[in-house]
């Protein structure tokens, strides 16, 4: 990829704080910007040390959002801030909000008190373009909202990614494997058109915003190049010619995943898990439009998406 007019080459002693490395999109941005010899120096959860890698030039500071002094070790001399810690499954508000909310206030304070000012990258969502739909896309919009109220005086930007996937995807994984086994389940009417990225162009995208998103001050929703978003018939008109066989549709009513999604939450209670399905995520499932709009950011930075649904496919199910 060329440099734009003004673009800010990367240094060889660039170091990017990040949160989120233990998750399927940290892990890819942390690879990536690696892959550059960006250092990195990753946030880590004592619970959650078993999911640490090691490579050069990564480094893991163990510490929580609520911490303090670990926030501030892990964002001191570093030129970048990125906040791709997230929690996306929940029965309540109280379950996103640590993450979501009140740890993005507690990397801007980071990142303020830190001496070099780092920029700020914050992993959003396209869920908080419509936070009424849910706990999680409420919690979302109010962590963009945080971001913007403090980060007077900073370099910030917000990604909204729409449904990310890839290799080391846990949530979409499942609907994917039935699709190659010739079974495409559909949410509700299946009226609705989504946009999709797969996880090593939302890292490109973020390597390009370190060398070319200085100043943009701004909320960006990066997609893999499919303009207008895909329809349901459209995914399975993918899956069909990549897998040279019939795939099946099986719309999924509404009210039965309502039901499924209400039985959900006192199972989750009684086995102790964060649900992924509530009836905050099928009114999400069930939304007409979670398309993306992108041309701003690409040109802005310098990025343009690679892999679109059969390669990623490809990629992802091998
Ligand atoms: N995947 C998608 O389709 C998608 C789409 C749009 C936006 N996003 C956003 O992208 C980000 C990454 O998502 P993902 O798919 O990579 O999720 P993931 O695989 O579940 O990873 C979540 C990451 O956040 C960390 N985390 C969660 N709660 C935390 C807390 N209270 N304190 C510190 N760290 C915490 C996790 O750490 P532990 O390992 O310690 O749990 C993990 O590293 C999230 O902000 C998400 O909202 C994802």
């Amino acid at each position: 990829m060329g440099e734009p007019e003004g673009a800010v080459p990367l240094s060889p002693g660039l170091t990017v704080a990040l949160t989120g490395g233990t998750g399927f999109v940290g892990g890819a941005i942390i690879r990536r910007l690696l892959e550059d010899r960006v250092r990195v120096r990753a946030l880590v959860r004592p619970a959650s040390l078993a999911s640490c890698f090691e490579a050069k030039g990564l480094t893991w500071i163990h510490g929580e959002l609520g911490d303090r002094e670990s926030l501030r070790r892990l964002v001191e001399g570093a030129s970048a801030v990125i906040h791709c810690a997230g929690s996306v499954r929940g029965a309540c508000p109280a379950d996103f909000e640590p993450a979501n909310v009140s740890g993005v206030e507690r990397i801007v304070a980071a990142a303020r008190e830190s001496a070099g000012h780092p920029r700020l990258l914050l992993f959003s969502s396209l869920a908080a373009r419509s936070p009424e739909l849910s706990d999680y896309a409420a919690s979302k919009r109010r962590g963009e909202d945080a971001l913007r109220s403090a980060a007077q005086g900073l370099d910030w930007t917000i990604l909204r990614p729409p449904a990310v996937y890839g290799p080391g995807d846990r949530e979409m994984l499942p609907l994917l494997q039935w699709m190659r086994r010739g079974i495409l389940f559909v949410p509700g009417s299946g009226a609705g058109r989504l946009s999709l990225i797969y996880v090593s162009d939302l890292a490109e995208a973020v390597l390009c915003w370190l060398m070319n998103g200085s100043g943009l001050n701004g909320c960006f929703e990066p997609h893999d190049g499919k303009a207008g978003g895909y329809s349901w018939e459209e995914i399975r008109g993918v899956a069909r010619e990549l897998y040279r066989r019939s795939v099946l549709r099986v719309d999924i009513p509404r009210p039965l995943l309502e039901l499924a999604a209400r039985l959900n939450i006192p199972a989750s209670r009684f086995f102790g898990y964060r649900p992924m399905l509530t009836p905050g995520k099928v009114r999400e499932l069930c939304h007409q439009d979670w398309v993306c709009h992108d041309e701003d950011f690409r040109r802005a930075v310098n990025w343009s998406p690679r892999v679109g649904l059969a390669e990623g496919l490809r990629r992802t199910l091998g």
